[in-house]
């Protein structure tokens, strides 16, 4: 028996890595939404990788249901299931902020591990639970940071400032910095839950006349909090500003809404679909499962 990586372009590049075989899913939508997911051939398999990215027009809902009937009807043909969700949506709800809330990202991995034998992802959003609190199965968090961090090679570390723009993301930084080894500095934000709105809490007698900001993030999603920090830094003289981040939620749309401010460097990963991404991820995630002996 064989084993296979299942999925899309980023199976096929890592069925290469890996010296492994691939099998193409293709997928129709039917006009009330529903998806229906198929598989280019099936047959007995030893061990299944399982990974596709969410298209830049696809509902996210939509990515999950069809990521769950895939991994339902893989089940009934293989051994083992290794799933690879290189964006685990649903993350930023690992806390019941207001009563009568779902714990969202819990029921998200109980769903996953019904079927799954391993649980891989990156940078998962772990602000409040970290991926050993979701899952019960082997499960893997790759960090991407310092892969962001090797595209800022004809930068000078010691005439930048890594910006994090919120306690959370001070591991982000951290991890970054150590390819990257410039000044960091972590802001504070704080966010209404209720209405949404963000705002920083940060040292005014900061100068950065002459410096390389870049700012440092998992998540970009309507760009406010970045585009915020670098409004920030911008008050605060920096001469330049650049963006590095892992996951882009709209795809291609980020490049555009950031590039309004003119940055010097953009670089963010393919977790989601898009295409100017500059940090491939299907490397760490080949070394992860050879690393952890997952084939
Ligand atoms: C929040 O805690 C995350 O780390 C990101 O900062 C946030 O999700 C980004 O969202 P947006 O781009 O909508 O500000």
């Amino acid at each position: 028996m064989k084993s296979f990586v299942i999925g899309d372009k980023l199976a096929e590049n890592l069925a290469q890595q890996l010296d492994l075989d691939f099998i193409l899913i293709e997928d129709r939508i039917f006009s009330d939404g529903e998806v229906l997911p198929r598989l280019a051939k099936e047959e007995k398999i030893d061990k299944a990788i399982l990974i596709f990215q969410k298209k830049q027009e696809e509902n996210i809902n939509a990515y999950l249901i069809k990521y769950f009937l895939l991994l339902r009807k893989i089940k009934e043909f293989t051994r083992e299931i290794i799933c690879i969700m290189p964006y685990l949506s649903y993350a930023r709800q690992d806390y019941i902020f207001q009563e009568g809330e779902p714990l969202s990202v819990l029921y998200i991995a109980e769903l996953i591990e019904k079927n799954a034998d391993v649980f891989i992802t990156c940078n998962m959003h772990e602000h409040r639970k970290k991926i050993e609190d979701l899952f019960k199965i082997p499960a893997y968090n790759v960090f991407l940071f310092q892969d962001l961090a090797e595209k800022f090679e004809d930068f000078s570390s010691s005439n930048s400032i890594v910006i994090g723009p919120d306690k959370e993301s001070k591991a982000f930084v951290d991890d970054f910095c150590k390819k990257f080894p410039a000044e960091k500095i972590i802001f504070e934000k704080t966010r209404d839950v209720k209405t949404g709105k963000i705002s920083f809490l940060f040292d005014k007698s900061y100068d950065f006349t002459g410096k390389d900001v870049i700012i440092v993030d998992d998540i970009v999603s309507t760009g406010r909090t970045i585009l915020q920090t670098a409004e920030i830094a911008k008050g605060l003289k920096a001469k330049t500003i650049s963006f590095a981040f892992i996951h882009s939620i709209f795809g291609d749309k980020a490049v555009e809404e950031l590039s309004k401010i003119n940055p010097k460097k953009i670089v963010f990963t393919n977790t989601l679909e898009n295409f100017q991404f500059s940090v491939d991820i299907t490397k760490e995630l080949a070394k992860c499962i050879l690393e952890n002996k997952l084939i």
